[in-house]
């Protein structure tokens, strides 16, 4: 069973956010496009600092765009990088995009190949204890 999602305008944005990546420091720009249930997409691209530790990845950014603009629904999200592999989420990513939709599709992709995931392949067992009390 195939994705529902037609990619290939979602991955065209998440490559042309990625140009506004703000990666001074490990030059490794990332961009991203989070589809909501209703067709709307939110971008987002890595946000360094000179204190490392506080950079901000391209999901979260696309994620915290839609949460700040009244949606919380996400179908899929478009990775993309300059790179010959694609470019998967970090696990804090991971988790970040759990609290939304633990069965989001992910497609990740680099310059030469792309691969389609779903959140529970990259991320079995998401810290959800407390969740119950959202239900
Ligand atoms: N980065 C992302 O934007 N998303 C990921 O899932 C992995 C890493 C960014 C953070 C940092 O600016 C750069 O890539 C190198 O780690």
């Amino acid at each position: 069973m195939g994705s529902q999602i037609d990619w290939s305008a979602l991955v065209a944005q998440a490559w042309a956010v990625r140009q506004q990546a703000y990666a001074p420091y490990s030059k490794f720009a990332v961009g991203a496009a989070l589809l909501t249930d209703s067709g709307d997409v939110f971008t987002g691209c890595n946000v360094e600092n000179a204190s490392f530790g506080l950079t901000i990845c391209a999901e979260r950014v696309a994620v915290t765009a839609a949460v700040a603009a009244g949606s919380r629904k996400f179908a899929g999200i478009a990775l993309v990088a300059d790179t010959a592999e694609p470019v998967l989420p970090c696990g804090a990513c991971r988790q970040f995009l759990a609290e939304f939709n633990p069965q989001l599709e992910i497609y990740c992709s680099g310059r030469d190949r792309h691969q389609v995931f779903v959140l529970p392949d990259l991320l079995p067992s998401p810290f959800s204890g407390l969740q119950e009390g959202l239900r």
